[in-house]
């Protein structure tokens, strides 16, 4: 039997990924993996299914078709006024994770530090490992999750290469300030560091909270390679469809990876991606109160079994400390228990840092999800409190 490569040996697959077989195992309700539970928007799947009968299902451009570069270009402007040149500076990839691995794979050499804040999504590390660099963690502390800037200070140094930063972030919510951005971009000048984004959520913030694009701060724009995606947006996680837009002599680069590994995104989706972009205003309007209206209706149910939550101030995660509902000590005996006994599967919060002891109390839940499922999460909650097996 042959081994497989040294850069995979220490690498398990995802914990989230893992946590929907299960509950598809266990007839359990999905509340781990971050995909919506209702319909997508029906001009997206009309649009779709025209496009694939008007014969667009053949390799497009490489770069993504330039009818959606120059959406996400104007939707970039028309919402951040940031510019990006459809021609150069956009490429559309099969969804941020491709977006994630080809700005490691393209920007880092072997031994180069990446900083990752963390609690941190689950794609990145495995990006850094294909790059061969090594991550340095910058921890946000519960409940509130800020960034400390001596502690994001102590992590940049002559040998850092790149950040990471997702926000709206998942797993915990937060929608940076501008004041935290700042203090991101004022190293990132320091130190000549680039600053890889993921801005996945950028369309799903709540309350006053406001998604600022890190590329928009002061002399950021040549140092950011700022990637997001229409998975969230448009609840077609699916699809596959993402982009990153990057100054030209790294676009060049990232463009050169894309086409050896996936040559192209999904060509009729490409196109349905265009009319999505196209929607008007009122749509992501409505849907900031579908997902506000889901979040308060998390909170109440998390709270009412006494776990220890934050209201998400955007994307559709909450992170909850379970101590006071359950004695379980450590998270994945907790999440096998729910998903097993009680028949909601979760993620272990233990899965979103570099040192599992940091997230042993803590669960993920996603709660892109519909009335009647929350109806069931409180419903199943309901029973096994009354019933008082094993919590
Ligand atoms: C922060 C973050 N980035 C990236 C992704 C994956 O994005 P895509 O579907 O565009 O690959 C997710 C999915 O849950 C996410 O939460």
């Amino acid at each position: 039997m042959y081994p497989s490569a040294k850069r995979l040996q220490e690498f398990r697959t995802s914990v989230i990924r893992e946590m929907t077989r299960l509950a598809i195992k266990h007839k359990a309700i999905n509340m781990a993996q971050g995909l919506p539970d209702f319909p997508s928007p029906p001009e997206l799947i009309r649009a779709a299914s025209v496009a694939m009968e008007e014969g667009h299902n053949q390799y497009t451009n490489t770069w993504g078709i330039p009818e959606l570069r120059q959406a996400i270009s104007n939707n970039l402007q028309n919402l951040y006024d940031l510019y990006y040149d459809p021609e150069e500076q956009i490429t559309v990839t099969c969804g941020v994770t491709e977006g994630i691995v080809l700005a490691m794979l393209s920007l880092v050499n072997p031994g180069d530090e990446v900083i990752v804040i963390e609690p941190f999504h689950d794609n990145y590390l495995p990006a850094i490992n294909f790059a061969q660099a090594k991550p340095v963690f910058v921890r946000l502390e519960p409940p509130f999750f800020q960034l400390d800037p001596e502690r994001l200070r102590a992590a940049f140094s002559h040998k850092t290469k790149a950040i990471i930063v997702n926000t709206p972030h998942n797993p915990t919510g937060r929608v940076f300030t501008r004041e935290e951005l700042n203090s991101i971009a004022s190293l990132c000048r320091e130190f000549n560091v680039v600053a890889v984004t993921d801005e996945i959520y950028d369309r799903i913030t709540f309350d006053e909270h406001q998604h600022i694009p890190l590329a928009t701060l002061d002399g950021m724009f040549e140092q950011t390679l700022t990637i997001s995606g229409l998975s969230k947006t448009f609840s077609i996680t699916g699809w596959r469809i993402g982009y990153v837009c990057a100054p030209a002599n790294l676009s060049a680069a990232i463009r050169t990876l894309h086409d050896f590994t996936t040559i192209c995104a999904p060509a009729p989706f490409q196109y349905a991606a265009v009319a999505g972009l196209k929607l008007p205003e009122s749509f992501f309007e409505t849907q900031k109160q579908a997902y506000t209206t889901r979040r308060d209706r998390i909170v109440k149910i998390l709270e009412e079994y006494q776990f220890i939550v934050q209201p998400p101030q955007g994307a559709y995660y909450i992170m909850s400390d379970f101590s006071q509902y359950s004695a379980h000590a450590d998270d994945y005996e907790f999440a096998k228990y729910l998903v097993e006994e009680v028949g909601i599967a979760v993620v272990p919060g233990s899965s979103f840092y570099s040192t599992p002891e940091l997230g042993r109390n803590t669960v993920r839940w996603s709660f892109a999800k519909k009335t009647e499922t929350f109806d069931a999460v409180e419903q199943r909650l309901h029973l096994k409190k009354h019933r008082g097996v094993g919590v």
